[in-house]
Formats: structure tokens, C-alpha cells, sequence
């Protein structure tokens, strides 16, 4: 899979592609990663991007050229472009399920009071990671890319994310490490037991009860899709 990102502060992303299971998923040519400054298509002689809103009211808003080229440039015939918007669909794990089966995603991140409306024109999809104002789309489009290159095939073990929370709408039962005993609370004695059948069982059950408990609307199908 390939991901371009247009940003216009590149540097935010270094250490999101250096560190971890990205930087390993790259390294393993699993995913291809591409940060683009979107002031590198600015035609401007001073390399802007942005200009006051027509109509006043608002602070600075992105020009529609820079990115309309970089997409042009960028865009493949099996590409999907996505902008970063908090009036965007609510971004859900089922998504980061549909695109991960993606070839190639072109995220735009817009900034500052907003992107000119002619920009929403580029893109097939527009997603909010939640009901929440960033300063910028950086942060979301990292949050998108992260959850689905886990998801891309050979990225982690298939057993590391098939009890995700969210799968079959339920949230991920719990687990625990050494020591068994830790200040008083003790692992439960069925994860101690060796028996394999017992073990699936107090997870699908304690799966189930801490959805029930936290959230009840994705049992119910409300919040799933
Ligand atoms: N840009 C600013 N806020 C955002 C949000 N909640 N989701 C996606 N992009 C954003």
C-alpha cells in the first residue's frame, strides 16, 4: 500500500514514521509512506498557501491550487483521497478494516481556520476522528494511517488484532502480565490454568461484560458502522 499525505508542516510526521511498527512496516516495504509540504506546489513567488477568507470573519484559509495539483500530481487510478475535517464521517475501526485494503490513499490535512470549500471537490471521502477541534488534520491523519497499516497483511500477527476491541463489536477482553500476585491483585486463576478451552471461554464472557458495562451501544448495532 502506498499513503501520500499533503501537509504544510511535514516535520510533525518524523517521529510517527520512525518509531514502532510504522517505521518496522516501512522498513519491510509493507507500506510506502510519502509525506509531501504542500508548499512545494504553491505557485506563488513566496510559496503561500493560504489567504484571508472572502466574506472576513475568519483567520487564514488554505488556497485550493497547491492542493488541487498535488492531488493531480499524486492521484493514481486506484487512489482514494481522504480529507482531514471534523465535519467529516466519524472514522470507525470497520473503515480502518475497508482501507487497509486500499492500493494507494492520498490524506489531506487541512490547517488553520479551514480549507477553501473547492477543495472538498478532491475528495472521495471526508473523515472526523471525533467530535473534537485539532489545530490541524496532521494528528488525525496520523491517527487513520496508524490504525490501518496495523491491519495491512504481514504488519503484525493476524492473532494480535482479530480480538481488537471493536471486532464483532465487542471491546478486547483483559490481560495481564507478571507477577501474578501485584500489590494484592491477583490474574485470575483460568489464565493460569493451562486449559485452553476454559481460557477462550472467560474471555468471550469478560469481552462481553465490559462491553455491556462501557458500551452498551455497540451491542446494540448503534455505533458500529
Ligand atoms: N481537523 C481538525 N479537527 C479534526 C478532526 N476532529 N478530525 C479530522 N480532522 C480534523
Amino acid at each position: 500500500m502506498k499513503i501520500d499525505i499533503l501537509t504544510i508542516f511535514p516535520e510533525m510526521f518524523e517521529g510517527f514514521l520512525t518509531t514502532s511498527i510504522i517505521k518496522r512496516a516501512i522498513q519491510n516495504n509493507l507500506v510506502d509512506i510519502q509525506i509531501h509540504d504542500i508548499r512545494n506546489y504553491s505557485k506563488d513567488p513566496h510559496k503561500k498557501v493560504d489567504d484571508y477568507g472572502f466574506g472576513g470573519g475568519r483567520g487564514m484559509v488554505l488556497m485550493p491550487q497547491p492542493i488541487f495539483d498535488a492531488v493531480d500530481d499524486l492521484k493514481q487510478t486506484n487512489t482514494k483521497v481522504i480529507l482531514m475535517t471534523p465535519q467529516g464521517k466519524t472514522y470507525k475501526q470497520k473503515l480502518a478494516y475497508d482501507l487497509s485494503k486500499e492500493k494507494h490513499l492520498i490524506l489531506i490535512c487541512g490547517h488553520y481556520e479551514g480549507f477553501d470549500e473547492r477543495i472538498r471537490t478532491l475528495a472521495d471521502l471526508e473523515l472526523s476522528i471525533g467530535d473534537y477541534v485539532l489545530t490541524g488534520g496532521e494528528l488525525a491523519s496520523m491517527v487513520i494511517t496508524d490504525s490501518v497499516v496495523r491491519l495491512i497483511d504481514g504488519v503484525i500477527e493476524k492473532e494480535s488484532h482479530l480480538n481488537d476491541s471493536f471486532n464483532n463489536n465487542l471491546l478486547d477482553y483483559p490481560v495481564y502480565t507478571k507477577p501474578v500476585d501485584f500489590r494484592g491483585m491477583k490474574v485470575p486463576d483460568v489464565l493460569l490454568s493451562g486449559h485452553h478451552a476454559n481460557i477462550k471461554k472467560y474471555r468471550e464472557e469478560e469481552a462481553y461484560k465490559k462491553t455491556k458495562e462501557r458500551r452498551p451501544d455497540l451491542l446494540e448495532g448503534e455505533n458500529n458502522g
